[in-house]
């Protein structure tokens, strides 16, 4: 349907909120530096987006958190992507993340991810590079929930082409539930500039996709039965998300999230500097893992 064919290279990792939910552990930490399993959980969503082929990123986060991240991931350089940091002063709802990023995004396609959303599955590479190859339009997910009436709802047809978008609906059209994922054209920035707030005082991502519907440019791509997808924002989540990466981990012998791997994989960074990334890492089965793909090289 619609005309498919370069990458996209700008991605934006949401890391702001209140992380209410998560209330106290999120009371001075915001949700992101806390761990999944064994790695910061910005690591997963940052992986993601070099999954999906993109090396300019974007971090928007609170005035208060934003120098722990900037601490944390730096320029990028190590990993041979770049990241940059921005402030969102108050908590105004996921679509401002375009007005914040207007002058990062450029005139380029976007890909947004949700800090708090973990992505994993053995195809899930090829879902995003499907998503980042779509010129035109907007392209969201569909991923298959038991209780959908607590998110966001997509209907789609056997070509992926979407025929609603409901937000929260008491009886859902269908029960695939929309992940904080999105790739979207360059007209999403003016599309965020012209929204309203919504009753709830935010500015909805929901809203900039009906937007993209009303305009019939609005595909989802539905995950397979194998793709896992956790929003991590409560306890038992984060929980289940530790839980899952220390089995998956341990059964497959490959480690999730692993942004260092993902860089030489991509040929972000040369093997001298990876070596060198692995060289200032304290001994532990993090580093023993990374030297081994430098042996399969
Ligand atoms: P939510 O989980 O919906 O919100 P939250 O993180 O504030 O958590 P809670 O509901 O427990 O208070 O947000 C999803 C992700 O988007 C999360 O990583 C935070 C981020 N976010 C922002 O950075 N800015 C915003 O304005 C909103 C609404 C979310």
């Amino acid at each position: 349907m619609f005309n498919r064919s370069r990458g996209v290279n700008k991605g934006i990792i949401l890391a702001g909120g209140k992380g209410t939910r998560l209330y106290p552990t999120t009371k001075i930490v915001s949700k992101l530096l806390l761990p999944i399993y064994d790695k910061p959980a910005i690591y997963y969503p940052l992986s993601v987006l070099m999954m999906a082929g993109i090396s300019e990123i974007l971090v928007i986060s609170t005035p208060n958190q934003v120098k722990q991240f900037e601490e944390l991931l730096g320029d990028g350089s190590d990993l041979g992507i770049s990241i940059n940091y921005e402030i969102q002063n108050k908590p105004e709802g996921i679509a401002q993340a375009f007005t914040i990023g207007a002058d990062f995004v450029g005139d380029e396609r976007v890909c947004l991810i949700l800090g708090d959303n973990f992505f994993y599955g053995q195809n899930l590479q090829d879902f995003l590079t499907q998503a980042a190859s779509t010129e035109i339009g907007a392209t969201i997910f569909a991923v298959p929930v038991n209780n959908p009436s607590e998110f966001g709802v997509v209907e789609i047809d056997d070509h992926g082409v979407v025929l609603t978008l409901q937000e929260k609906p008491p009886s859902p059209r269908s029960s695939n539930a929309v992940p904080g994922l999105y790739f979207y054209d360059n007209s999403v920035v003016e599309v965020a500039r012209n929204l309203e707030k919504s009753d709830r005082g935010e500015y909805e991502i929901t809203d900039v996709n009906l937007h993209y519907l009303k305009n019939n440019q609005l595909s989802a791509i539905k995950f397979d039965p194998t793709t896992i997808w956790f929003d991590t924002g409560t306890p038992e989540a984060l929980l289940s998300a530790s839980n899952f990466v220390a089995e998956t981990q341990e059964s497959s012998k490959s480690y999730i999230g692993c942004i260092e791997q993902i860089a030489l994989d991509n040929d972000y960074i040369d093997l001298e500097q990876f070596q060198k990334l692995i060289m200032d890492m304290p001994d532990i089965p993090y580093k023993y893992y990374l030297s081994r793909r430098l042996e399969k090289k």
